[in-house]
């Protein structure tokens, strides 16, 4: 698949499982659902930050590109709040809506970034790419990923 059609998928299932949440009552539920979020997103973004993000780092995509970067810090930030929430707390629906609509506005952001990047890199280029990306995806999905976010709340990845 070529990177940025899985990148794409990503947003699309990531959204999903927002709204899954959403209609979630039950403390565990939303706990269950709230881990995939989270390891979805800290894997997602550690692909695009370590892979997508440096191969298209280039020409006027350079300022976009750093503010996805900025994105993801307030994201990740986000997501360590709710990681040390239990679920039954009150903080946490409203930090998941937050986070919701912060994701959101990344995805609409991205869709413009991903169709001018599209034409940065021949076919050929963006499925290695894609497949190197998927790799490193799942390898991350592995372990539980939400559990490095808290550690990388510092200045946002440099990318040159
Ligand atoms: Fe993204």
């Amino acid at each position: 698949m070529d990177a940025i059609t899985l990148l794409e998928s990503q947003h699309e299932e990531v959204e999903l499982l927002f709204g899954k949440f959403d209609k979630a009552r039950s403390p565990y539920a939303k706990q269950a659902l709230f881990n995939v979020i989270a390891d979805s997103l800290a894997a997602h973004a550690a692909i695009e930050e370590r892979l997508f993000y440096p191969a298209v780092y280039v020409g006027n995509h350079t300022d976009d590109l750093r503010s996805v970067v900025e994105e993801h810090l307030a994201m990740k930030r986000l997501i360590a709040d709710l990681l040390a929430l239990t679920t039954s707390d009150p903080k946490f629906d409203p930090l998941m809506k937050l986070l919701q609509d912060q994701i959101d506005r990344h995805v609409d952001r991205e869709a413009s970034l991903f169709a001018s990047t599209r034409k940065l890199l021949p076919k050929r280029e963006l499925e290695a790419l894609g497949d190197a990306m998927s790799g490193m995806f799942d390898r991350l999905m592995e372990g539980a990923p939400r559990h490095g976010v808290p550690a990388e709340l510092g200045p946002a990845v440099q990318l040159s």
